[in-house]
C-alpha cells in the first residue's frame, strides 16, 4: 500500500493558509511580465508573474489579475492588453509597476522606452524579451482574482538577453547561454509608431 504523504502541518511544520500557500507556490519558478492596457488613450501597467500560454488554436494567453487592482478595472473597460516579458536586467521595471504609489498614466512609463503594440496600441517595453498583443476573449472570476484570457493578435521576440525569474519570493536570473547572438524578430518596429500616437481604444 502506498504510504500517505503527510502535510508539514501534520508533522509539526508550517501551518496551512494563505501565507504557507504562497511559500509553497513560490517553489514554482515563473517569469515576470509587465501587463499594460490603454483606456481612452491613457495607459496603465502592472507587474504580473501569473502569466501563461493557454491554447494554440486559437492562440490564447492567460493572466491572473487581482480583483482589487486598478488593472482589473481598466482591462474590463478596454478589453485589450499587452504583455512584455521582462529581462534579468529589468528588476527596476518589476519593482516600479508593482509599487502602489507609482504615478498613473504616461508618467508611469516616462523613464522607459516603449512602443505601441501593433494591434491594440498598448505600450510594450522596447527592451523586454518578447511581447504578446492581446484582445480579451474571456474574464473568469476565480476567488480574489480574475482569469483574464486574451487572444494573441501579434507577438514576437524582442531580445535574447537572460530572463528575469521569480522563485521563493525573490528575483533570479535565467542565463540563456544557448541563445545565439542572432537578433530576435522586431515586429514592433514595423507598423508601429510612438505610443503617443497609438490608436485609442
Ligand atoms: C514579482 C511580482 C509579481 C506579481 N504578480 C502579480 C500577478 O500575477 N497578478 C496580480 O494581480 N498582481 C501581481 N503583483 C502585484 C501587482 O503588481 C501590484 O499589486 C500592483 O501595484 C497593482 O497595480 P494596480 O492596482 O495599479 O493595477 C505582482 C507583484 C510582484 C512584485
Amino acid at each position: 500500500m502506498t504510504r500517505r504523504l503527510q502535510t508539514s502541518e501534520e508533522t509539526g511544520g508550517p501551518r496551512s493558509g494563505p501565507l504557507h500557500f504562497r511559500q509553497v507556490a513560490g517553489c514554482f519558478p515563473t517569469g515576470i511580465t509587465l501587463v499594460s492596457t490603454l483606456v481612452n488613450g491613457e495607459p496603465h501597467g502592472m507587474t504580473a508573474n501569473a502569466f501563461t500560454t493557454v491554447s494554440l488554436d486559437p492562440l490564447l494567453v492567460l493572466v491572473c489579475v487581482n480583483r482589487n487592482t486598478r488593472m482589473q478595472r481598466f482591462i474590463e473597460a478596454s478589453r485589450v492588453f499587452a504583455i512584455t516579458v521582462l529581462a534579468a536586467d529589468q528588476q527596476d521595471v518589476s519593482g516600479r509597476f508593482a509599487d502602489a504609489t507609482r504615478p498613473t498614466g504616461w508618467a508611469a512609463f516616462a523613464t522607459f522606452t516603449y512602443l505601441a503594440a501593433p494591434a491594440t496600441g498598448c505600450p510594450v517595453l522596447r527592451h523586454g524579451l518578447a511581447f504578446f498583443d492581446c484582445a480579451v476573449t474571456d474574464i473568469h472570476l476565480a476567488g480574489d482574482h480574475c482569469l483574464v484570457v486574451g487572444e494573441a493578435l501579434a507577438f514576437d521576440e524582442l531580445d535574447k538577453r537572460p530572463a528575469l525569474v521569480f522563485v521563493d519570493g525573490r528575483y533570479a536570473t535565467l542565463p540563456r547561454s544557448w541563445a545565439t547572438s542572432e537578433t530576435a524578430g522586431h515586429s514592433l518596429r514595423t507598423g508601429c509608431c510612438s505610443a503617443r500616437s497609438a490608436p485609442q481604444t
